[in-house]
């Protein structure tokens, strides 16, 4: 906690406090920014079109990170990708009509579930949305008297450590699809759109490689680091962890930015709406 805040006194009262900062200013931010997210991430997932450029020119092409990997896909739709991209090839019949024939609502549960119950986000959304409090000494929405965070919300938010090899795999995933975008037709190349892919797997690696819960898994549970080799691994593990968890808010935001920049790329390049500067237009 900043120094500043250790010695103000708890208050009462929805906003009270004794800070003169600009506290409200965080919050507000998370509001703002994840409100924002959510809403372009939802219009983008229900359109099921524009997700895809070049792909169905042989090896190669950009994908939308929203919408990677392709599990079933719907052939000849704007913007899409060819069935032998698709996992599990053509859209399944029995798909129900009112909801759109996207792939996206396919994979969207895994980095939904790791982001929301990340030990960073879980302090922002709560400061933010619920306001219990909105920050450090100021005061917070009142409490109902049957209170159960930390015996049932607390419960669902162990989701995050299985959720963690989730996202590990994703990285994976999203890897390929940079390694993919450097290639159009089998020829190698580059585009603005292969850097935009390039980065989003580092961005989102250095984000998931510095959660808490890889961190325990990999230097974690140990009562000495120096007893033996494994346990000076596990050090040598857990000190570069740290590095990215020391930064690990800066990540979730940049990483977050980053993975709708790459689908809004994508989709205004599929659209036509704007030219992707590559090698394999000379
Ligand atoms: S704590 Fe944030 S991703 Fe695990």
């Amino acid at each position: 906690m900043d120094s500043a805040v250790a010695n103000i006194k708890n208050t009462s009262g929805l906003a009270v406090t004794e800070r003169t900062d600009n506290w409200w200013i965080g919050p507000m931010a998370v509001l703002g920014g994840l409100t924002a997210f959510v809403v372009y991430s939802t219009w983008a997932a229900f359109q099921g079109v524009h997700y895809a450029v070049g792909m169905s020119e042989g090896f190669g092409g950009y994908l939308s990170p929203m919408y990677s990997p392709l599990i079933w896909i719907q052939e000849g739709v704007l913007g899409g990708a060819p069935l032998h991209h698709a996992i599990f090839g053509a859209w399944p019949e029995w798909w129900p009509d009112f909801i759109p024939a996207s792939p996206a609502f396919l994979i969207v549960a895994f980095p939904l579930s790791f982001r929301f119950t990340c030990y960073y986000y879980r302090k922002a959304y709560y400061r933010a949305f619920t306001w219990t409090p909105p920050a450090c000494a100021v005061g917070a929405l009142p409490r109902k008297s049957n209170y159960a965070g930390e015996t049932g919300l607390m419960l669902f938010q162990n989701l995050h450590r299985y959720a963690m090899y989730f996202a590990v795999i994703f990285i994976f995933i999203l890897s390929y699809d940079a390694f993919l975008s450097f290639f159009r037709n089998g020829v190698f190349g580059v585009g603005v759109g292969s850097m935009v892919l390039l980065i989003n797997p580092i961005l989102l690696g250095s984000y998931t490689f510095g959660c808490h819960s890889f961190r325990h898994l990999m230097g974690g549970n140990r009562d000495c680091f120096s007893c033996d080799t494994r346990a000076k691994m596990a050090y040598g593990n857990w000190k570069w962890i740290t590095k990215l968890n020391e930064n690990h808010q800066l990540l979730a935001w940049v990483s977050l930015i980053w993975v709708g920049w790459a689908d809004i790329y994508i989709r205004l390049v599929s659209m036509g709406l704007i030219t992707d500067l590559n090698t394999w237009a000379f």
